[in-house]
């Protein structure tokens, strides 16, 4: 029988009171128990990794595999782990499911098409939508900067990226909500809702692949999206097929949509919380400097970063992590924003310093299954952080943050309204 370590921990893990602040409970156990046994409330037992060191070994170890299949309880069968609606939508061999050598070849692909070239010049249109959504509410005077900001920005500017037509968009940005309104404790999708969409999301990827495929020329334009991208990669004469295409479509809107919301949502939030950080960035935007927005960023990532227990690993043999034996089968969370915390590897961890620089934070992961968004990520938390600052200097949090409520506490930590005020501007956009 596993040792049921949960009983000794004071702190009531994926209530209420952890989704609000889950620090404290991450600082007990790293101290007192860093691989810890616990019940998810899904039900299924897995271990949690709150140690950097423990934390960074685990994420580069291949004896945890990340697929579900190696679960001893098969619970990704019974839907208990992995993305919601994915079972049955032919969406299951993506980048996040699975282990070399089929990871290798298939991120060598997509890695061909989604490049840091190909982000870079992305740069102007991630400013011209977030100037543009900033426009929609800017004469207001308020706004819910997660539903009005947070939330659209990352949805377009991966539809766009992907070449989405404009026109469809606003489908995914229903589906994608319908995504987000499942997760967290007490989600409140309507039953089906997730898988439905899922499964649309699936079916539209599908026909567009298919329909970019056979309008694709010989030669490759530069400003050709990344679906054309992905159907044209190839790797020692090997191309994805369709399926594989539509779910590597799928996996970048997935792991990058909710991701970038709750880095913005959180990143604003805990600037408007600490005027001193604040009013710092905003200064060296204002001297035009751009390090400080730099390493901000990643600070804010490593403070309150948005990736919660979305890092599943499954021990395909026996083995051990921190000192404790862990059986062939057994869910392992690597919990991020607990080891972004730890005191062995962070002086002053708890303390945001946007100008920290020594920040190998493991807010993207780290090993063969490293953020492969982490440059979209970055240029479109940048812009948003820039503009808003420059565009809104005196923006307010218009909330009791003790009325604020988090979506996070199991996948993801983000809240679920950031309500704000600020002096009305005009727009910058015909
Ligand atoms: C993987 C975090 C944005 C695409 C990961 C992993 C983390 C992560 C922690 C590794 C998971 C694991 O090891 O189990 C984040 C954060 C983001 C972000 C914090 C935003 C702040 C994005 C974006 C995209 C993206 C914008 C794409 C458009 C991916 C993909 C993988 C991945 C495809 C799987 C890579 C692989 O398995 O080889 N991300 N991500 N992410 N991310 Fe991101």
């Amino acid at each position: 029988m596993p040792e049921t370590t949960d009983a000794r921990c004071p702190h009531t893990l994926f209530g209420k009171e952890f989704a609000d602040d889950p620090y404290p409970a991450y600082a007990w156990l790293r101290e007192h128990s860093p691989v810890h046994r616990t019940t998810l409330p899904s039900g299924v037992e897995a271990w949690l990794v709150t140690r950097y060191a423990d934390a960074r070994q685990a994420l580069a170890d291949a004896r945890l595999s990340k697929n579900p299949a190696h679960h001893s309880e098969t619970a990704h069968a019974k839907g208990k782990v992995g993305i919601p609606g994915e079972r049955g939508a032919d969406l299951m061999t993506h980048l996040l499911n699975i282990d070399p050598p089929d990871h290798t070849r298939l991120r060598r692909l997509v890695a061909k098409a989604f490049t840091p070239r190909r982000v870079a010049a992305f740069e102007p249109r991630v400013r011209e939508l977030t100037d543009r959504l900033i426009d929609g509410f800017a004469a207001r005077g308020e706004a819910d900067l997660i539903h009005d900001f947070a939330f659209p920005l990352p949805i377009f500017a991966i539809c766009d990226l992907l070449g989405v037509p404009r026109e469809d968009q606003d489908d995914f940005r229903d589906w994608a909500g319908m995504m987000m309104r499942h997760s967290g404790p007490g989600g409140r999708a309507p039953r089906g809702g997730v898988g439905r969409s899922v499964r649309k999301m699936r079916d539209y990827l599908g026909e567009l692949i298919h329909r970019k495929r056979a309008a694709l020329g010989p030669v490759a334009d530069p400003d050709e999206d990344l679906i054309s991208g992905l159907i044209r990669a190839s790797d020692h004469g090997e191309h994805l097929t369709e399926s594989e295409a539509a779910a590597m479509a799928f996996i970048l809107l997935f792991a990058g949509f909710e991701t970038t919301v709750n880095l913005i949502g959180n990143g604003v939030y805990a600037l408007l919380r600490d005027p001193g950080q604040r009013t710092r960035l905003q200064r060296s935007l204002a001297d035009g400097e751009t390090e400080l927005l730099a390493t901000g960023v990643e600070e804010l990532l490593r403070w309150d970063g948005p990736v919660e227990l979305a890092t599943w690993r499954f021990a395909t043999e026996p083995l051990t992590v921190g000192g404790r034996r862990i059986a062939a089968g057994d869910p392992v969370l690597v919990v991020l924003a607990a080891a972004d915390r730890d005191p062995e590897r962070f002086p002053d961890p708890d303390t945001l310093d946007l100008a920290r620089t020594d920040n190998q934070h493991l807010g993207y992961g780290h090993g063969i299954h490293y953020c492969l968004g982490a440059p979209l990520a970055r240029l479109e938390a940048r812009t948003a952080l820039a503009t808003l600052l420059r565009r809104l200097p005196d923006l307010a949090l218009a909330a009791d943050p003790a009325e604020l409520r988090w979506r996070g506490g199991l996948i993801m930590r983000g809240l679920r309204t950031l309500p704000v005020s600020f002096t009305p501007a005009a727009g910058v956009l015909p």
